[in-house]
């Protein structure tokens, strides 16, 4: 069994701070999106992982190989990305005849894959796909079942009257006929090759597919907001682990990391994490906060937010909700004329 996991695409909805990264590269919870995938995999007892790449391939490829993996894990270029189905149709050579999952690494799924794994596996499925109980199926892909439950009838992705809640899970369980569906499918009205029409075209050849459903969360994290949701439910899991000596006032569940510095008249308040070589002085860290490393916060209030690395915030009031990126500096001007004086990129968000 192999692990097809993917890492392209342009990650329009998260921009701008995917102008200079790959989405499945931002941190939550102070880990890169895409290691969450990883895990899951190699937890599942995979060790053969292919990492498809597209615009930002050597900035993945770094930051996959700073870490050791208990696998060999290849790259596998996509070129220009043209659907999820088209990725199966780049690794083809990779895959070879081996069963696989797919996982898109921008998916985070707390259970892991393991239960499903075992489903695909015992059902002797040709696919086997997870769906998961969403407020808005509009923007997923949508499954409809037979009568009694048991099966699944039809695909639809992104319909505008979804029939059903069950939306399809970014990661899939495959056996090797998915590679003649996924060449006999033609471009949807997006101009891509649609997984879920490779699979339409398993159910309506005949071939078996089976499904599961999510127990606990699952987070597509496409959107900035996503990025603060997944953020909020990795922290509610997290134990206190302190590994410096800090006078500051901690309350709750608390991850302070290795070099950190943290004076006497710093409140945080868990479940929060602060990253390596981080300084905060007289500063204020709220519930549902990760501080990248290396980051300078000083007499700022931060809280339900995800700062990146390298980022300096001084004197800049109350900051809650927000997705800052690596190297940001925010502060307070005090010399005239005062306002907000700003360079911002393209594609910011600014809600004053
Ligand atoms: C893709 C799939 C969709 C699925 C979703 C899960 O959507 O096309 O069926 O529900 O991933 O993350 P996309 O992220 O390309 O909009």
């Amino acid at each position: 069994m192999k692990a097809l996991i993917l890492s392209g695409g342009h990650g329009t909805r998260l921009r701008p701070l995917t102008y200079s990264q790959q989405k499945q590269l931002i941190p939550v919870a102070n880990k890169p999106v895409l290691f969450y995938a990883i895990e899951d995999v190699i937890e599942a007892g995979i060790h053969e992982i292919g990492i498809i790449v597209g615009p930002n391939a050597e900035q993945v490829k770094k930051t996959v190989l700073s870490r050791e993996w208990d696998a060999e894990i290849e790259f596998i270029y996509q070129g220009e990305p043209k659907g999820l189905a088209h990725a199966i149709l780049v690794a083809r050579d990779y895959l070879g005849d081996d069963d696989f999952v797919m996982y898109l690494g921008d998916n985070i799924l707390r259970e892991g894959i393991v239960r499903h794994l075992e489903h695909f596996k015992k059902g002797n499925f040709d696919a086997s796909i997870l769906l998961c109980e969403v407020e808005n199926p509009q923007q997923f892909g949508v499954a409809e079942l037979s009568e009694d439950g048991r099966t699944i009838k039809r695909l639809i992705e992104k319909p505008k009257v979804p029939p059903s809640n069950l939306a399809l899970v970014g990661i899939y369980f495959f056996r090797p006929i998915v590679h003649e569906a996924v060449a006999s499918i033609k471009p949807s009205w997006r101009n891509e090759l649609e997984i879920t029409d490779a699979i339409q075209w398993l159910i309506d050849h005949g071939y078996k597919v089976g499904w599961t459903k999510v127990e606990h969360w699952w987070k597509d994290t496409g959107k900035p907001e996503d990025i603060l949701d997944a953020n909020r439910l990795i922290l509610d899991d997290i134990e206190t682990d302190i590994r410096i000596h800090t006078n500051a006032r901690i309350h709750g569940r608390v991850i302070i990391e290795e070099g950190a510095q943290i004076d006497g008249s710093t409140v945080i308040k868990g479940p929060a994490i602060i990253g390596r070589n981080c300084v905060l002085r007289n500063t204020y860290i709220g519930p549902y906060t990760s501080i990248g490393d290396s980051c300078v916060i000083e007499n700022t209030e931060i809280e339900d937010s995800v700062i990146l690395e390298g980022s300096e915030i001084r004197n800049a009031g109350r900051i809650v909700e927000s997705l800052i990126g690596r190297g940001v500096k925010i502060m307070n001007s005090d010399n005239h004329p005062l306002g907000r004086k700003l360079v911002v990129g393209d594609n910011s968000q600014l809600i004053l």
